[in-house]
């Protein structure tokens, strides 16, 4: 079916009993069994729940994978992947990701033996020389949050392929309908469903996405395992999210597109960083690997008096946190989303105190230049 065919049913088959179109919430913990020994497939609902198993079989469709398992937020998600290692194990990660990415690696999974290195994956040659023989995972995130730049997910998971490397992706700035990881080659996709999938701001969750059985009954035993689970009101928000998912990304496509020329022919902006602008570095990639460019963009004011001044002014867009809800998002990734990456990093990666981070909604987007106007006022 295509995509947007696939967002509205993949899964979603009416309720046997009555027929409800929209599959129930089935708020239950345990489910009754007929005899000792036997039972409907459901026996716990850590295990498994009939509303998490609509969303799981949509998005493993819409990523084009093998089965996809849902999560309490995108960290759990990630997180489970990083259980699949054992210490000794070394992870290429790229130097630019969500900063909670970065301080779950830093923090938490190094502190069991695996080894993190951390480098530009938008270069394939600094990916294979980075691989070592203990080198488990490739970790990708493109467009990386917030610089927006692009790793090549075909060519780099042939290099890592050749030397037995599982590349993983997150790809919560995109969602499926920009750009499918599996069949470019990736063969884990992770998401932070709080983002596009949901699209309402109103639910976190997350979701793993798996290319083999093989590694889906690994993560499978994991999610039973660990228990991080995404309940079941959750996963009926997200399945509600995600009908709308592909008029929702054609809309915040348009959008972005529209607010990424207005900003860079903007005076008081220093840079803008957007993969569909021609003068991205990785325009050409982000054409061929991506259907759109989506609606993330970062740009530079020049100081943290002149973002802090403008950041206040803004009265449309809502100053926060979290990216991707049909409204649109503002934020300062140096003190909020990236806090946790050490001054340094955020310095020589260009996440500076004057870098501002728009995820721009599906309202009327001259309404929202106009909001910006009046904050660039300010300025
Ligand atoms: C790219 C990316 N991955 C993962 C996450 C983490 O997701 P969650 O907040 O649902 O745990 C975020 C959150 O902002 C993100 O931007």
């Amino acid at each position: 079916m295509g995509f947007s065919t696939d967002c509205i049913h993949a899964g979603q088959e009416p309720e046997p009993q009555t027929g409800a179109v929209s599959v129930p919430i089935f708020q239950t913990s345990t489910y009754v069994q007929p005899e000792l020994g036997r039972h409907k497939g459901f026996e716990y609902a850590r295990t498994k729940n009939p509303t998490r198993d609509a969303l799981e079989a949509n998005l493993a469709a819409l990523e084009r994978g093998k089965r996809a398992h849902c999560f309490a937020s995108g960290m759990s998600a990630t997180d489970t992947v990083m259980r699949l290692l054992k210490s000794g194990d070394h992870v290429i990660a790229g130097e630019n990701m969500y900063g909670g990415s970065y301080r779950l690696f830093s923090k938490v999974v190094e502190k069991f033996g695996v080894e993190f290195t951390y480098v530009d994956t938008s270069s394939v040659d600094a990916v294979r020389k980075a691989i070592r023989p203990s080198t488990r995972f490739l970790f990708l995130e493109t467009p990386t949050n917030p610089m927006m730049t692009i790793s090549d997910i075909a060519a780099c998971s042939d290099v890592a392929h050749k030397s037995n490397v599982l590349v993983v992706v997150d790809n919560t700035f995109c969602s499926p309908y920009l750009q499918q990881p599996i069949e470019l080659g990736a063969d884990i996709v992770v998401h932070s469903t709080t983002k596009f999938l949901n699209g309402h701001s109103d639910s976190v969750g997350g979701v793993v996405i798996s290319s083999s059985d093989e590694i889906a009954d690994q993560i499978g035993f994991l999610q039973n395992a660990v228990g991080a689970i995404m309940s079941p009101f959750d996963s009926w928000l997200v399945l509600r999210g995600v009908k709308t998912l592909a008029v929702r990304m054609k809309r915040h496509e348009e959008n972005g597109q529209a607010m990424a020329s207005y900003l860079a022919n903007h005076a008081k902006v220093h840079a803008v960083n957007y993969p569909g602008l021609p003068d991205h570095p990785q325009h050409a990639l982000a054409k061929k690997q991506m259907n759109g460019f989506g609606a993330m963009i970062s740009f530079e004011l020049g100081s943290y008096d002149r973002a802090k001044k403008f950041l206040d002014r803004v009265r449309l867009c809502s100053l926060g946190e979290s990216l991707g809800g049909v409204e649109t998002l503002i934020s300062h990734p140096e003190s909020m989303t990236h806090a946790s990456v050490p001054p340094e990093t955020r310095q020589r990666l260009g996440i500076t105190p004057g870098l501002v981070r728009i995820s721009v909604g599906i309202e009327d987007v001259e309404d929202l230049m106009e909001d910006l106007e009046y904050a660039f006022e300010g300025i």
